[in-house]
């Protein structure tokens, strides 16, 4: 039998943002906010129809949040993250599906690749991999081994430079 409580993908919406913030000091910690990639979230405006909630009768048990993000002087991405999952629901495909939707929005609007900053190990399976030393800069410290990449069309091979807020 089934014992695993079901649960439903609706978009992130502002009536779920105290369980989201919740979810998110769970699982990561206040340390979260010092983190490089937070200083592309801040003062930037997520994609809405990409970031998505998994919520169960229990309430707020998944997020994945994904931001628009200037490459160079005049690329254009999506940055995803953080994505997370409630102990008590992880190993179940939670965030796999999460991950493909958001990469599927992504898509349809015309983003030409989606980059990160994770686990190559977990990512890999989203179609996720290195974006190579130094092709993006981030407004801070980070790991490059851990700067990733998703091609959805051609024109990410010519995604280069500096990350920042679309102004
Ligand atoms: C990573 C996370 C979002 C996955 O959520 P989930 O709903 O359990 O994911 P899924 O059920 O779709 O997939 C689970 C699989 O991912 C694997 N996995 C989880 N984190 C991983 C990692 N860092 N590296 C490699 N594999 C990982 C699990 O071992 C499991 O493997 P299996 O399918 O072979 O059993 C969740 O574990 C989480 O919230 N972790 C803490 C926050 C975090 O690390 N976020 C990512 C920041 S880079």
């Amino acid at each position: 039998m089934n014992t695993i409580p079901a649960y439903e993908i609706v978009p992130d919406s502002p009536e779920h943002s105290d369980a989201v913030e919740a979810l998110y000091d769970d699982v990561f910690g206040p340390g979260r906010f010092a983190k490089t990639a937070e200083r592309l979230r801040e003062g930037n405006t997520k994609i809405a129809d990409a970031s998505l909630l998994a919520v169960d009768s229990d309430g707020v048990t998944g997020v994945v949040r994904v931001w628009p993000v200037k490459v160079g002087e005049g690329g254009r991405a999506a940055f995803l993250g953080p994505i997370a999952v409630a102990e008590r629901r992880r190993g179940n495909g939670v965030a796999f599906k999460l991950m493909e939707r958001a990469i599927g929005v992504c898509r349809e609007q015309g983003y030409a690749a989606v980059i990160l900053v994770g686990d190559h190990e977990y990512y890999e399976r989203f179609g996720f991999h290195p974006a190579g030393e130094g092709r993006f800069l981030l407004p801070g410290p980070v790991d490059q081994k851990r700067v990733l990449i998703r091609d959805l069309s051609d024109r990410a091979a010519k995604l280069k430079g500096e990350l920042s807020v679309p102004r």
